[in-house]
């Protein structure tokens, strides 16, 4: 059985609500045994300024973080499994998650926040709808969110796509919805057992 102390954090990062995404990423969640602790953060709704590279900034970098930026941060601290629920946009994340991810590297230089060694503990999943019955074209944003999960050390757990263009649509898609019903299980099964 998978472990209870579990915690798993849901990023919505679609730039409607009610969408495809979203709901295939509820199909899968309504597996997870009870006890496992569920978050769902809005993307959109805490928002983040645009990404400055300061890493080679006089100062080091340092500086405040913004009221969203620090509860994404934690939130990202305190699970041990992280979904990005991304659409496919352009064959890769939305622009919300790709800020999202942008944001890791300056989380890596925040002091005390140990945020490479404690990303390393945990597994990435990725949930994504997409408008083309041909699921290779979700490629790229499989490997964007794979290799980021291995520059950490983390676990990938795989990807969930789903065919939809209208917000609903993926409900349709019936082996998107078998596969969602399986998906997380593959979490009790060893490293490497999990599909794409
Ligand atoms: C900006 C934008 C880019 C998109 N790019 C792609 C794409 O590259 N490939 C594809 O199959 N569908 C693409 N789509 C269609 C969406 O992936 C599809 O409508 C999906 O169901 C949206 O998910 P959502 O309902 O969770 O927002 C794009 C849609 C938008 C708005």
């Amino acid at each position: 059985m998978m472990n209870d102390s579990r915690s798993f954090l849901f990023l919505l990062a679609s730039s409607r609500e009610g969408g495809n995404t979203e709901a295939l990423a509820r199909e899968a969640a309504a597996q997870l045994p009870a006890g496992t602790e569920q978050r769902w953060l809005r993307l959109a709704d805490l928002p983040l300024p645009v990404f400055e590279d300061v890493r080679h900034a006089p100062d080091g970098g340092g500086r405040e973080l913004g009221e969203n930026e620090r509860l994404l941060l934690d939130a990202t601290l305190a699970a041990t499994d992280v979904v990005i629920a991304s659409p496919l946009y352009w064959y890769s994340v939305s622009s919300s998650a790709k800020l999202y991810l942008d944001y890791w590297s300056h989380w890596l230089r925040v002091p005390g926040a140990d945020f490479k060694e404690r990303m390393g503990g945990k597994t990435f999943w990725a949930v994504s709808a997409l408008a083309s019955e041909d699921q290779q074209v979700a490629e790229p944003l499989l490997g964007t969110l794979r290799l980021s999960a291995e520059y950490f050390g983390a676990r990938w757990g795989g990807g969930l796509l789903g065919y939809a263009n209208r917000p609903g649509q993926v409900l349709a898609d019936g082996p998107a919805l078998e596969r969602a019903r399986d998906f997380f299980a593959s979490a009790r099964r060893p490293v490497g057992a999990s599909g794409v």
